[in-house]
């Protein structure tokens, strides 16, 4: 726990209580009493709600528990693609709209459910048509639209799973998940508009699998009708998949701990883990929190403005509102093209009801003046959601003011890739404290705890752990169970340690305080340093490479390195954008660092390992603290 500076986190913030009206027409208006309820019985809690959902063939019991890993629901057999589309079809929801999608150029198209169900099953059918089936790893690499949560459908429909990769993703990043996974079949689009340009997405494609010998087939959604290359044998567009399939499939009968997807995030080394989630748990949990979080009603627009690149995406646009039978709002492009009013214009002319973002946009939209919301009728919004790191309390109270009118109760919602759906978050009906997460969500057993797994006093901080299994929780990392051991069960002995730093106050809210690990978490984006360092030392100007993250007003943090050069390279700001363009090429643009500063050593341990806590202390010009493992040969005198 070194080198957090918990004293300037503590200020309490006082709690701003939901209105009354809002409590009583909640979908939980008693969150004590929920939470005491399945705290009583956390199994029987999750049971009792899995039995909301439909399964082909019901559980012999809740879990099976045999630490690290946990078996949710054994015996049972579910396809979560009926749990999100052909389950509504018997209901009056069959016509209601699904999906409403507006592309930054203005093009629209809606989903009714009926509608969204056809075309999940021309896809399964044309998927299954190639041989693709079972087992098989579809990867995903498109923009937000409707495609790319019918991609993700169809796919789990037919049993295989999906890696959905952020379409910012280079074809190099692009290509490594496919090779980790094995990928059989890849799903993209022509192109998408970003800032009225148009990404190339098929290209990035074309050069990712030209290196993976797993990948047979390419199947090109034409978002934007323009030609691309087309490799005969291996490509084909969306319509020639889809072209004279039936609209009727049948979903493949799934055990509840089969593959639904992986998904891959960074950690501490410079290989992105896949991380692996499965029907029945996840069907769960994401159902839960999505009805109670954002207290899903029938009548509501909802929108989460992430892209399903992210873990966001999948369980809070995709899964978990499709389950609850709501309707999604999804937009492609960038929030503040063709100007500062794109995301208010589009609250004001749909009437969205519920709003998740992201800090990150908070503080962006921040900046640029509350002006441009002020130009539009915001009044439709009810709920807000925030996700993705912790929301400082001058954003919240302008999210609350300016956003919600002060009038919108707003969800801090803290959880992980790993984590499948929130664990921890104020309900709506319950007192909101700015900057603080709030409690766990019901059934969930986190708290914030000592290196031995003792609960820490009130206002102390600690490690951010969850005691008992849960539903969504992550079913391993992909190819590698030693790591998920290490990873995630070895900080606290026998708990789920998330790699967070938190602290509780006296009410039991939990305030996240980031990252313990060698993490950052750019915009809400998680980002290993050794992945990008791996990416500096690539270049052959590079001798060495330390990265650390670096305080930021919009994004939260952003890369800095630290760069030795060889010795026969003159280092300066030629080399410093060539490194940069290095880094975006190999990783994506998210990576690239802000900073680069070329030094000529860099602190060690005596066993060799970069102190980049002594980096990060030198650059905040904070007092160093424990240097006794620091080799002094490493520093110049
Ligand atoms: C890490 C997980 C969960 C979807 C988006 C990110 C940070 C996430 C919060 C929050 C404080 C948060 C944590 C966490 N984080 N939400 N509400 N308050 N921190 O998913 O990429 O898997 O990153 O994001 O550090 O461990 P992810």
């Amino acid at each position: 726990m070194e080198g957090l500076d918990l004293d300037s986190v503590l200020e309490e913030q006082d709690a701003v209580a939901p209105a009354p009206e809002f409590v009583q027409a909640a979908a939980v208006s008693d969150p004590d009493a929920l939470r005491a309820r399945a705290a009583e019985d956390p199994e029987a809690f999750w049971a009792e709600v899995a039995s909301e959902l439909d399964w082909f063939k019901p559980w012999d019991r809740a879990v099976d528990w045999d630490l690290p890993f946990a078996r949710w629901f054994p015996g049972a057999q579910c396809n979560i693609t009926h749990n999100a589309v052909d389950r509504h079809l018997s209901t009056w929801r069959r016509h209601k709209a699904a999906l409403i999608w507006e592309g930054e150029n203005g093009d629209r198209e809606v989903f009714t459910y009926a509608e969204l169900a056809r075309e999940v099953n021309r896809g399964a059918n044309g998927l299954r048509a190639l041989g693709v089936g079972r087992g098989d790893c579809v990867t995903i690499y498109m923009p937000v639209c409707p495609q790319q949560a019918i991609a993700m459908l169809a796919t789990a429909k037919i049993g295989a799973f999906h890696s959905v990769v952020f379409g910012g993703f280079s074809a190099e990043a692009l290509r490594d998940r496919m090779n980790d996974a094995n990928a059989k079949a890849l799903i993209t689009a022509d192109g998408a508009y970003q800032r009225g340009k148009v990404v190339p997405l098929k290209a990035t494609c074309d050069a990712a699998v030209a290196d993976c010998p797993s990948v047979e087939h390419v199947i090109v959604y034409e978002r934007l009708g323009t030609a691309v290359e087309m490799v005969t044998g291996r490509d084909r567009t969306w319509a020639e998949l889809t072209d004279g399939q039936a609209s009727e499939s049948t979903a493949e009968v799934m055990e509840a701990a089969d593959p639904l997807f992986v998904l891959y995030t960074s950690g501490s080394t410079g290989k992105p883990k896949g991380i692996m989630h499965s029907h029945g748990g996840y069907q769960v949990g994401a159902y839960a929190t999505t009805k109670w979080v954002f207290d899903l009603q029938d009548t509501d627009l909802y929108w989460c403005t992430a892209d399903s690149g992210w873990i966001t995406g999948h369980s809070y646009i995709v899964y978990g509102p499709l389950m609850n039978g709501a309707t999604v709002f999804m937009a492609e492009g960038a929030p503040d093209f063709p100007d500062a009013g794109r995301w208010w214009s589009i609250i004001e002319r749909y009437g969205i009801n519920i709003l998740y973002t992201a800090p990150t946009a908070v503080r962006m939209f921040m900046r640029l003046g509350e002006e441009w919301p002020d130009k539009y009728d915001l009044s439709s919004l009810r709920l807000l959601g925030s996700v993705g790191e912790p929301i400082n309390p001058e954003a919240w109270r302008w999210y609350h003011r300016v956003i919600g009118g002060g009038s919108c109760p707003i969800v801090d919602t803290w959880w992980q890739t790993e984590t499948g759906s929130i664990l921890i978050t104020a309900l709506p009906a319950d007192p909101q404290k700015p900057g603080s997460a709030g409690l766990p969500f019901p059934g969930i057993d986190a708290d914030v705890v000592d290196e031995h797994g003792n609960r820490r006093p009130d206002g102390v901080g600690g490690y951010l752990v969850v005691r008992r299994p849960w539903p969504s929780m992550l079913n391993g990392i992909y190819g590698d169970p030693d790591r998920y051991r290490d990873t995630y069960w070895t900080t606290v002995d026998g708990m789920y340690a998330a790699g967070d730093a938190a602290v509780r106050d006296a009410d039991g809210y939990i305030r996240v305080l980031g990252r313990t690990d060698d993490v950052l978490n750019v915009a809400g984006h998680r980002l290993g340093t050794m992945e990008i360092e791996s990416a500096l030392v690539a270049h052959e100007a590079v001798a060495e490479a330390a990265v650390i993250g670096i305080p930021h007003e919009v994004k939260g943090e952003v890369p800095k390195a630290f760069v030795i050069a060889h010795d026969h390279v003159e280092p300066g700001a030629d080399l410093e954008a060539e490194l940069r363009e290095s880094v975006a090429q190999q990783i994506g643009k998210i990576a690239r660092p802000q900073v680069i500063e070329f030094v000529g050593s860099l602190p060690k341990t005596r066993s060799g390992k970069i102190m980049r806590r002594l980096l990060k202390a030198q650059e905040r010009g904070e007092a160093l603290g424990d240097t006794s493992t620091l080799d002094p040969g490493s520093i110049p005198d």
